[in-house]
Formats: structure tokens, C-alpha cells, sequence
């Protein structure tokens, strides 16, 4: 890893005053609540956010074991303390979506055939990565997590369309935590590196997994569940419309989001750019009131690190 800074970078995810707590959660998911068509209400699309659950735990090891090696360089103290935020969110978003997914096994999920496809495109493919590229890849995923939760804040109703709690928790609380540690990966990337050409690579590889890998290996799901459904107009219009609310322009998670995904191609991007603020606190008064909250029943404990008193 080539550490020598070139240039005086001031990392933003130090500026904003802004805690990113480590929130343990305890979900205790039950196979009879779990909705196979969580993602309003189709086969096709809830199947991807299936199979983007189980690719997540290995993208979110990936993450935490480059931000963790990297941690090292970072010469600002602010920013080290929010990369170790960072790893403490991730490690809980990889032990609950796990929880979850063994769940899924019970709902003719191929699980443990998809956990083996996941380690293998990781051990032998991005694991063998440099450790620059590893940094550039952790800031492209994170990327596009963070645009699939603006996403997702800006749509809230659609966690609404489906009765099962446990999931729209798991995903809300996902989704917050994504949108609250989304520049520190970049930070890092900037503060160790700041190589454009780099950034690029590592945003086309996370493009690649995300709405190409992931697709193609979510859309066996449904016929796994059903085979009949080949051969079923019902479910050829769900994959019609599981596209349109995937991919399509108007509405579809990155189709409509299209220019958000391609801003990180601009030389003088930042995370920060697109202010989620406002959707941050609405959605931590809504998630964590103590009373009302979402996620309130499902919290164990909550934590800053390395917070100065
Ligand atoms: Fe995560
Ligand atoms: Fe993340």
C-alpha cells in the first residue's frame, strides 16, 4: 500500500459533528413470519434483496477486514475513530443479515449453494485483490449502499407493503446505518490514496456485483421456490414489473437513481453531496424513540467508540 500523501486531504465525515453509534441488535427471526415477496409484494425483486442479503455478510467482511488493516495509515485521530464506528456497524450488519439468511434456508432459499458461490467470487477473486484495489472497492460498495439507502429513506411506504416487521426493521435499520458511515470509506480511500483512476476501478468491480452478479444469481430463486413458474403468465409479469421497480428510470432502485450512481465518476465527488441529514434524524426519531421506535423492541445495546467526554 503507497501511503505517501500527495496532497493535504480534509476528510468531511470529521466535520459533521455527526455520532454513528454501534447498535447491537437481537431480531430472534421466525421462518413462519419471514415474506418471500417483502419487496412490494413481487417474487423476482424480493428474491434480489434475498440474495443481496447473503452477498452483503461477505461484501460487509470484506469491508471490515480492509477497513481494519487501513485503519493504521489513517493519520487523522477523528477519522480513525469513525473507520472503527464503521467496523463495529458492519460487523452487526453481517451477524444479523446471517441470522437472517439461515432463516431464508427455511423458506427453499439454496442458502449454503449461494454462501459457496459468495466465498468463492471473495476467496479467489477480490480477497487476491491489492490492498489499494480492496480500498477501492470498500469505497464502491459503500457507494452504492449508500445510494440504496437514500433510496430506500426516500421511499419509505415501500417497507410498509408487507406485514413482516422483523424484515422492514433489519432493512430500516440497515439502510440508516449505511446512509451514517457513507463517507468514511471514502474519506479513508481519499486521505491513503485519493487516485482517481483507482476509485474508478473499484467502482465499476462494486457496479459489476451489485446490479449485475446479484441479478443474475437472484433470478434462480423463484424457479428454485417454484418451477412451475416458468410456465406461469403470473409470474412472467412479476418479473416484468421486478424489473421496472429494480431498473427502471421512473421509479426503479437504480434505474431512478441513475445519476446519484454515475456521480462518483466526478473527480471532485464527495459522499456528502447528497444530504441525507434530514432523512437521518426523521428516521433515528421514528427507529430509536424509546418508546415508539421500530427498532426499540429489537435494540440491545448502543455504544460510541472512543467518544470524548
Ligand atoms: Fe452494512
Ligand atoms: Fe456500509
Amino acid at each position: 500500500m503507497t501511503t505517501a500523501t500527495i496532497h493535504q486531504y480534509v476528510p468531511k465525515s470529521t466535520q459533521k459533528n455527526y455520532e454513528m453509534p454501534i447498535r447491537h441488535m437481537d431480531f430472534q427471526f421466525d421462518a413462519r413470519e419471514l415474506d418471500d415477496t417483502f419487496f412490494r409484494n413481487t417474487e423476482l425483486a424480493s428474491a434480489y434483496f434475498e440474495a443481496l442479503s447473503i452477498f452483503l455478510t461477505f461484501g460487509e467482511d470484506l469491508v471490515i477486514d480492509t477497513a481494519r488493516y487501513h485503519r493504521q495509515f489513517v493519520k487523522d485521530p477523528e477519522l480513525k475513530r469513525l473507520v472503527t464506528a464503521l467496523i463495529g456497524q458492519e460487523a452487526i450488519h453481517s451477524k444479523m443479515h446471517n441470522e437472517f439468511n439461515d432463516v431464508l434456508a427455511k423458506h427453499r432459499f439454496p442458502v449454503g449453494l449461494y454462501r459457496f458461490l459468495a466465498d468463492k467470487v471473495f476467496e479467489h477473486g477480490f480477497k487476491k485483490l491489492s490492498n489499494r484495489m480492496q480500498l477501492s472497492l470498500m469505497a464502491g460498495i459503500e457507494h452504492f449502499t449508500a445510494v440504496l439507502a437514500e433510496y430506500m429513506m426516500k421511499h419509505e411506504d415501500i417497507f410498509y407493503e408487507s406485514m413482516d416487521e422483523k424484515q422492514r426493521a433489519l432493512w430500516m435499520w440497515h439502510m440508516l446505518e449505511e446512509s451514517e458511515h457513507k463517507d468514511v470509506a471514502y474519506d479513508v480511500f481519499q486521505e491513503l490514496s485519493g487516485d482517481y483512476a483507482l476509485r474508478m476501478r473499484g467502482f465499476v468491480l462494486a457496479a459489476f456485483t451489485i446490479v449485475f452478479l446479484i441479478p443474475v444469481a437472484a433470478s434462480a430463486i423463484p424457479v428454485i421456490r417454484k418451477p412451475r413458474n416458468l410456465i406461469s403468465l403470473r409470474y412472467w409479469k412479476d418479473v416484468r414489473r421486478s424489473l421496472a421497480l429494480l431498473a427502471g428510470p421512473k421509479e426503479g432502485v437504480y434505474g431512478s437513481t441513475i445519476k446519484h450512481i454515475l456521480d462518483y465518476a466526478r473527480r471532485d465527488f464527495h459522499p456528502s453531496d447528497h444530504d441525507t441529514s434530514a432523512y437521518l434524524e426523521y428516521y433515528k426519531e421514528k427507529l430509536l424513540h424509546p418508546e415508539t421506535g421500530l427498532l426499540t423492541p429489537y435494540m440491545t445495546k448502543e455504544f460510541v467508540p472512543g467518544k470524548r467526554a
